[in-house]
C-alpha cells in the first residue's frame, strides 16, 4: 500500500473547492493500492465529509490545536476537526514552524491532543538548505523526532505517518536525489527503532513531500523505503493528482 497526502495549504475558494471535491469523487477510483487523504482548510471538512462519503478518500486538517477547549481565539480542536468528519491532521509542517513559530514541544502537545481525539497524524520534518550544507540534516531529524515522540507509547505510533520535507524542497522544485532520500529514510528508521523497536520501526509508514509533481514522480516512486508522498502545489489540480495516484 503506497500513501498519498494532499496538502491543500491556504488554497481555493468554497466553489472551486466544491468543483475539486466532486471531480475527485467521481473520478478517484479505489484501487487498493493507494491510500489517498486530503488536507484540507477547516472551513471545507464538513464540505468534504458530505461530497466524499462512501468514497475511497481520507479528510484530514493541517493544522490542530494542542489544548482540549477554551480561550484560544482562531485555533481549532482536535475534537472539532474529528467531529466534522476528519480522519488525520498534518503536524509540524515548516510552513507552521516557521510563520507560527511551532517548536518541537508545542508539537509534542498537539501530537497527544491528536492521540487523544482519534486523529491519525502525519508528522512533518525536514532540515532547513544551511543545516542541510553543513551536514546536520539527521541531527535536525532526530531532535525533531525525538521531541515529538515524548512520551508516546509503541502503539501510538501505529497511528503516526513521518513526511520527510526538507524545507529547501517545498514549493523550490529542487528535490534530494532519490538516494539521499532513501538514506534519510533508512536513519529515521533506525532512530524509531533505537527509540521503540524494530517491529515500530518497519511498520512506520514515511513519506516524501517537496516539490512532487508529475515528471519526478516516475524516479521517486521507485524509492522502496518510502511508502509514499506529502504533494503541495502539483495536488491543486485534481487531474494532476489522480495521474499521480494511478501513476504508483
Ligand atoms: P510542494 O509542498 O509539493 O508544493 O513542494 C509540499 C508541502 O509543503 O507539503
Amino acid at each position: 500500500m503506497r500513501y498519498l497526502v494532499a496538502n491543500l495549504k491556504m488554497n481555493k475558494s468554497f466553489q472551486e473547492t466544491k468543483e475539486y471535491l466532486m471531480f475527485l469523487a467521481t473520478r478517484y477510483n479505489d484501487n487498493k493500492k493507494v491510500g489517498l487523504t486530503l488536507s484540507l482548510p477547516y472551513t471545507y471538512i464538513l464540505m468534504a465529509k458530505y461530497l466524499l462519503e462512501d468514497k475511497p478518500i481520507k479528510i484530514g486538517g493541517q493544522n490542530i490545536c494542542e489544548e482540549e477547549e477554551g480561550k484560544c481565539t482562531g485555533e481549532i480542536s482536535g475534537n472539532m476537526l474529528r467531529s466534522c468528519g476528519a480522519q488525520s491532521v498534518i503536524i509540524g509542517h515548516s510552513e507552521r514552524r516557521k510563520k507560527f513559530k511551532e517548536d518541537n514541544k508545542i508539537i509534542n502537545l498537539k501530537i497527544k491532543s491528536a492521540l487523544k481525539n482519534r486523529l491519525s497524524i502525519i508528522l512533518c520534518i525536514g532540515e532547513s538548505l544551511s543545516e542541510n550544507k553543513a551536514c546536520k540534516t539527521m541531527e535536525i531529524l532526530k531532535e525533531q523526532i525525538e521531541t515529538a515522540f515524548k512520551g508516546l507509547y509503541e502503539n501510538e505510533l501505529e497511528n503516526i505517518m513521518i513526511a520527510y520535507e526538507p524545507i529547501w524542497a517545498i514549493g523550490t522544485g529542487v528535490i534530494p536525489t532519490t538516494k539521499d532520500i532513501s538514506k534519510v529514510a533508512k536513519e529515521i528508521r533506525k532512530i524509531i527503532a533505537d527509540d521503540f523497536s524494530v517491529s515500530a520501526s518497519e511498520k512506520m509508514r514515511i513519506l516524501y513531500g517537496g516539490s512532487v509533481n508529475l515528471k519526478n514522480i516516475t524516479s521517486l516512486k521507485n524509492i522502496k523505503s518510502i511508502d509514499g508522498f506529502l504533494i503541495g502545489g502539483a495536488c491543486l489540480d485534481g487531474g494532476v493528482l489522480l495521474q499521480i495516484a494511478s501513476s504508483l
